[in-house]
């Protein structure tokens, strides 16, 4: 284990403080989580969030080869509500190499968003191959593969209350 259930869920409820905090001047807010591992997460996170928000959903996942730009993200599942003039919190699993988040909120921003926040449950900066900056993360971990907690190996073990490491 890397992460157990009751470490994890007191730093996503600090965050959920935190963000409450610097995000009071982006109400209302609109918060996307990045379907299918970032639904856990997000969940878990909107209960220690104290502010006017939406909850909305996304598909997406990056074309990865090489050092993408903007526009190579392709999106299974956009959003339901509009983005234009929108304070939006996108909420994620895990940023690693940096390229789907990279292209969305370069796609969210080209919408018409006001602004676009990343929180993540877990960044992974070693893997990074864009220069992706992240505002609010809950643990920065090393380069292993990792599952729990919404994530997943082959579309198992989501449903981990805690944050594993998958062994070679
Ligand atoms: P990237 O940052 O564009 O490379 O993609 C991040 C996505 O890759 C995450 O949202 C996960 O779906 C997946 N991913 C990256 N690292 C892991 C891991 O350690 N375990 C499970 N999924 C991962
Ligand atoms: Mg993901």
């Amino acid at each position: 284990m890397m992460i157990d259930q009751e470490t994890l869920e007191k730093r996503i409820a600090e965050l959920g403080k935190q963000l409450t905090e610097e995000l009071k001047d982006e109400q209302p807010l609109l918060v996307v989580g990045l379907l299918k591992g970032g639904a856990q997460f997000m969940s878990q996170l909107g209960k220690s969030l104290d502010l006017d928000l939406s909850m909305d959903y996304m598909v997406a996942s990056s074309y990865g080869s090489g050092t993408v730009s903007s526009g190579e993200v392709k999106i299974t599942k956009d959003l339901d509500e509009d983005v234009r003039g929108r304070h939006v919190l996108i909420a994620e699993d895990i940023v690693d190499t940096g390229r789907t988040l990279y292209c969305l909120k370069d796609y969210l921003l080209k919408k018409g968003a006001l602004s676009v926040k990343i929180v993540t449950m877990l960044d992974k900066p070693a893997r990074r191959v864009v220069p992706m900056e992240v505002e609010y993360s809950g643990f920065v971990i090393e380069d292993k593969f990792v599952v729990g907690y919404g994530l997943d190996f082959d579309q198992k073990y989501r449903n981990l209350p805690y944050i594993g490491v998958v062994e070679e």
